[in-house]
């Protein structure tokens, strides 16, 4: 696993170019692929895990009062039916939800209280993904046409671009977004740490290049926990640190991760020349993409007994033979990060996202489904997709007590 990860001839980069048709959506120079590509990959790791974790417990309380915000906003007392709850589809709260997060951790507040950026943001991945939908279905030849017709001609890449242009070239010194925040977002980070090699990293090829993360940050994946959390914020409310600090929700999110995967192929490589691994098999022709199942790996009796049965519990009980039990952590029996020096390092991002959002749902709702035997999700190719008509019912905790009474 760690010979197809890391060897430079079978390439991460080109696979995603494929798949997303990223020739067509970004102008990525080719010629020098892997060289670029190694030092963007490095550039990210240096960002987002190395430096990542201290910025996440300064983002923390920015990020809280955001989500309070907009639950008071989407889910407040006055939208709720007369018996107090509240349905909505599941897949589009979700993704509206880590949308508005992630822009403030990506753009912050000025920009994202723009109504036609926060719209360009939450509509670029999903064009995107529906680009990449098309192109496997379509003749390659029609690609440009089909981004130009599902894009409108990029008018959220271009109205992104328009708003970024006078930020990045005065290397953020005339971005108004007030001090504090402005410092921890990944817009101000990344235009500091690139201003040297202005020449490559020219505002459209950053523009890019973090729409290109906010996608990939896109991605979507109960009463104990409620326990576990409210405990724990009883004697003083939860930072970062305490966040992190919460063994049952990690168990949770990491069982879920474990049984319904988001992507059953990873460590995806495409073989830029012919290649054999060390031990003589298996031969990869040039071209050919080679990946490991992590279906098979997170439901491998041998290291998770019952491996079709949820067990909300099952990494604070010891019921499993990782070495790792974490919901961020990578392993080679945990694959939903990838493997080896590629792994994501938006990991930490992302958690902190889920978490804060899980946390603050289940403080203040009951949530259940209002089918609980509708099906949770539809296959495309190895990705699980959320059905967009699941519907979830939101019932404020102190509503749902008084009823009960
Ligand atoms: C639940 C959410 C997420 C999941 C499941 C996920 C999963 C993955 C996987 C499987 C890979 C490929 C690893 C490999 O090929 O070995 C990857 C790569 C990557 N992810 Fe994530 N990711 C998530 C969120 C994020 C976030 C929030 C960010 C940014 C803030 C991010 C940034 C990246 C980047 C930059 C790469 C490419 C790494 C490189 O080229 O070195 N991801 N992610």
């Amino acid at each position: 696993m760690t010979e197809l990860s890391e060897s430079p001839v079978l390439s991460q980069c080109a696979v995603y170019a494929d798949m997303f048709g990223f020739r067509h959506t970004m102008k990525i120079a080719h010629q020098d692929e892997t060289k670029i590509t190694r030092t963007r990959s490095r550039l990210y790791a240096l960002i987002l895990s190395v430096l990542g974790p201290a910025q996440l417990a300064k983002l923390y309380p920015y990020l809280q009062t955001r989500l309070e915000r907009l639950l008071d906003k989407e889910l407040s007392p006055a939208q709720m039916h007369a018996d107090g709850s509240l349905c909505l589809p599941l897949a589009e709260t979700c993704r509206v939800m880590a949308s508005r997060m992630m822009g403030l951790m990506f753009f912050g507040e000025e920009l994202t209280s723009n109504p036609a950026f926060s719209k360009a943001v939450y509509d670029h991945p999903q064009q995107t993904v529906r680009c990449m939908a098309l192109f496997q279905l379509m003749p390659r030849v029609i690609s440009p046409l089909i981004h130009t017709i599902v894009t409108r001609r990029g008018a959220a890449m271009k109205l992104i671009l328009n708003l970024f242009m006078p930020i990045i070239d005065s290397e953020t010194k005339n971005w108004t977004e007030p001090a504090g925040l402005k410092e921890l977002t990944l817009l101000d980070i990344f235009t500091k740490e690139t201003q040297a090699t202005r020449d490559y990293w020219s505002p459209e090829t950053l523009t890019q290049a973090l729409m290109g993360l906010l996608l990939a940050a896109s991605h979507q994946p109960w009463e104990i926990l409620h326990e576990e959390i409210r405990t724990a914020q009883e004697t003083q409310p939860l930072d970062y640190q305490r966040l992190t600090q919460l063994p049952l929700l990690d168990s949770f999110m990491r069982e879920t991760a474990r049984l319904v995967l988001l992507d059953k192929w990873n460590i995806r490589r495409k073989a830029l020349k012919d290649y054999t691994f060390t031990d003589g098999t298996p031969h990869v022709p040039v071209g050919a993409t080679i990946c490991v199942s992590s279906y098979n790996v997170s439901h491998d009796p041998a290291t998770y007994p019952d491996p079709e049965t949820f067990d909300g519990r099952r990494f604070v009980d010891g019921n499993h033979k990782d070495s790792t039990h974490r919901y961020a952590d990578v392993s080679e029996h945990y694959l939903i990060w990838g493997y080896g020096s590629l792994a994501c390092p938006g990991r930490f991002h992302a958690t902190l996202i889920l978490k804060l959002a899980l946390v603050n749902i289940l403080l203040r709702y009951h949530i259940r489904l209002e089918d609980p035997k509708m099906q949770s999700h539809w296959m495309y190719e190895a990705f699980s997709m959320p059905y967009e008509s699941t519907k979830v019912i939101f019932t404020p905790r102190g509503t749902a007590e008084r009823c009960n009474k």
